[in-house]
C-alpha cells in the first residue's frame, strides 16, 4: 500500500519535495493545500495531484492522507503542524521545527500527547553521503579522534524586506534558514556545545543576514561555522581528526566529490550522486518510520530539534534578534 502525502503550502520547497516524492514508488502525492484555491489548482496541475484544497483546514481534513509535509514559513510551522496533527495526520515539518524552542515544545507535546509521528525535515541528515561520513568517522575511525568541524553555507539573496528571509514576521535571518544546517551537522556528530562564541551582522529589518559561531566542547572539540544570505560562500565542510580529514567540496550535499585524506598522505575521492533534489531520502525515512509504527524518528529525534532551537534562541538573544511574535 502506498503512503499518501499531502503538501501544505505551494512555495519553493513544496515544489522540490513534490518532484522527489514522484521518485518513490511507495509514495503517492494525494493532496495539496493552499491559502488560495487557484494556487492549489496550479500546483495540482503541475504534479498531477488529485485532491486540491483551497485552505489548509480542508487539506488536513482530507480523509485519504497519511502524512502532511508542512512547507510554510518557520513562523507558522507551529500553527500548521499542530493543525495537521490534531486532524490525525503524521507530520514532516520543514526546518526549523518552529520559530523558537518554546513553540517547538508545544508542538512536540501535541505530537506526543496524540501519539503521532512528527519529524523536522532535516533532509541533509538522510543523504547517502552522510551514511559514508558516519561510517568513516564512527565505525571505521578513519579520522582518528575528531577534533574539528568547519562548515559554511552562504548564498546571495537580493534584499527585499517582504521576502521571508528578511521579514521578521516570517522568522527571517540566515541562522534559522541556513545556519540550522551546520548546527545540525555539529549536533549530529558532537551533540549540543558546552560553550558558544558568536557574531552576527544585523540588517535593516533587524534580522541576522550573516552569522558565525564557534561551538566548543569540553573535550576540546570545536565546530566552526558561518551562514549568510549576503555572500555566496558556497557550502563546504571539513571534518578533521588526529589521523586525517574529510573535505566536502562546494556541492557535496548534491553528490559532488567528497575527499578523505589520511595521515599517510593518501587521498580517496568519492561521490554519491542521486536523481532529484535529495528530499526523497528524508521522505523514504518518514515512510519507513510510519510502516514500523514509530511516532518519532531515531535519526532526527524531536528532543534534538528542540535542542537546536534552544541553541538558536541563545544565539539570537546574544545578537538582539527577536521576532514580533516573541515580544
Ligand atoms: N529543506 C530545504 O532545503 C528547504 C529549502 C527551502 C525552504 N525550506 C523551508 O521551507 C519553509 C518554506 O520555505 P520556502 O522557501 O518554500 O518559502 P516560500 O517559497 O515563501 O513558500 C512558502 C509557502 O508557504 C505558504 N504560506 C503559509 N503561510 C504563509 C505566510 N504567512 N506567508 C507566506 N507564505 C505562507 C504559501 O503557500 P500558499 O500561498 O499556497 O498557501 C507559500 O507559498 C521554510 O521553513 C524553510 O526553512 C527548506
Amino acid at each position: 500500500m502506498p503512503i499518501n502525502w499531502g503538501i501544505l503550502g505551494t512555495g519553493n520547497i513544496a515544489h522540490l519535495v513534490a518532484e522527489d516524492l514522484a521518485l518513490l514508488p511507495d509514495a503517492e502525492l494525494t493532496a495539496v493545500g493552499s491559502r488560495a484555491p487557484e494556487r492549489a489548482d496550479a500546483f495540482g496541475d503541475t504534479f498531477d495531484v488529485p485532491h486540491r484544497h483551497g485552505s489548509y483546514e480542508a487539506l488536513v481534513a482530507d480523509p485519504d492522507l497519511d502524512v502532511v509535509h508542512v512547507a510554510s514559513p518557520h513562523s507558522v510551522h507551529l500553527k500548521h503542524a499542530t493543525m495537521a496533527l490534531e486532524a490525525g495526520c503524521a507530520v514532516l515539518c520543514e526546518k526549523p521545527l518552529a520559530l523558537n524552542a518554546e513553540q517547538a515544545e508545544q508542538l512536540i507535546a501535541t505530537a506526543r500527547r496524540r501519539d503521532q509521528f512528527l519529524m523536522e525535515a532535516m533532509w541533509t541528515r538522510f543523504l547517502p553521503v552522510m551514511d559514508d561520513v558516519r561510517r568513516l568517522v564512527h565505525d571505521e575511525q578513519a579520522l582518528g579522534d575528531v577534533h574539528l568541524l568547519q562548515a559554511n553555507i552562504g548564498m546571495t539573496q537580493s534584499f527585499d524586506p517582504t521576502h521571508r528571509l528578511f521579514d521578521p514576521t516570517l522568522g527571517g535571518g540566515a541562522l534559522l534558514d541556513l545556519g540550522v544546517y551546520p548546527l545540525a551537522f555539529a549536533f549530529d556528530l558532537f551533540g549540543p556545545p558546552d560553550t558558544i562564541t558568536s557574531s552576527a551582522v544585523i540588517g535593516e529589518t533587524g534580522v541576522d543576514e550573516q552569522c558565525a559561531a564557534v561551538f566548543r566542547y569540553d573535550d576540546g572539540t570545536q565546530a566552526v561555522w558561518h551562514a549568510s544570505v549576503r555572500a555566496d560562500a558556497g557550502r563546504t565542510c571539513v571534518l578533521a581528526g588526529s589521523r586525517g580529514r574529510l573535505h566536502g567540496t562546494r556541492a557535496w550535499w548534491k553528490g559532488a566529490p567528497f575527499e578523505l585524506t589520511r595521515d599517510d598522505g593518501t587521498t580517496e575521492t568519492w561521490a554519491r550522486p542521486y536523481e532529484g533534489n535529495g528530499y526523497q531520502f528524508e521522505a523514504a525515512h518518514v515512510m519507513h518510520c510510519l510502516r514500523e509504527g514509530r511516532t518519532e524518528s531515531p535519526r532526527m529525534p524531536l528532543d534534538e530539534s528542540h535542542a537546536l532551537l534552544e541553541t538558536m534562541d541563545a544565539l539570537r538573544a546574544e545578537w538582539g534578534v527577536t521576532y514580533p511574535q516573541e515580544t
